[in-house]
């Protein structure tokens, strides 16, 4: 039996409540939340939670990513950072699924002061639902990445 799916959860302070039931929701379809936070509301500097999170997909223990902050912009900029990581910032559907299907986007960024709760699974349901289709596309993502070195 394989073992199921690891997903790497986090935000900053802005986000909390909204992580946490994407976190829930992911659990239901049998997805493994490995949410790192945080928990209490304090402020907290996005970039360290967005790198945090890039960092388990990025070695290979999650395969990936959904980070949350008040707009999804910083703590997606952060993400990115990370060598081998594509975060898209998505506020609809179909630009979740098309970051898997085009991008081969390996996180999900969102913002919690942009998308309401009903929105927000559903594009992280499009973003899990989606494969990367290769090809053509295999060949721009190459080209993200041979930027990096
Ligand atoms: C925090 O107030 C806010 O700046 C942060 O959540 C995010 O929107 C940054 O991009």
């Amino acid at each position: 039996m394989t073992a199921p799916l690891r997903i790497a959860l986090s935000s900053d302070h802005a986000a909390i409540a909204l992580r946490q039931a994407i976190a829930a929701h992911i659990a239901a379809q049998g997805w493994v939340a490995v949410d790192i936070g945080p928990t209490t509301p304090e402020s907290t500097p996005y970039p360290q939670h967005g790198k945090a999170a890039a960092r388990l997909v990025a070695s290979g223990d999650c395969r990936f990513g959904i980070i949350v902050c008040g707009t999804g912009q910083g703590i997606m900029m952060a993400a990115n950072k990370v060598p081998g990581i594509r975060c898209g910032v998505c506020a609809d559907t179909f630009s979740a699924r098309m970051i898997r299907q085009h991008n081969d986007a390996n996180m999900l960024s969102l913002g919690a002061r942009v998308v309401g709760e009903g929105l927000a699974l559903d594009i992280v349901d499009a973003f899990l639902g989606a494969e990367f289709e290769g090809g053509r596309h295999a060949t721009r993502v190459d080209m993200i990445e041979a930027t990096e070195g």
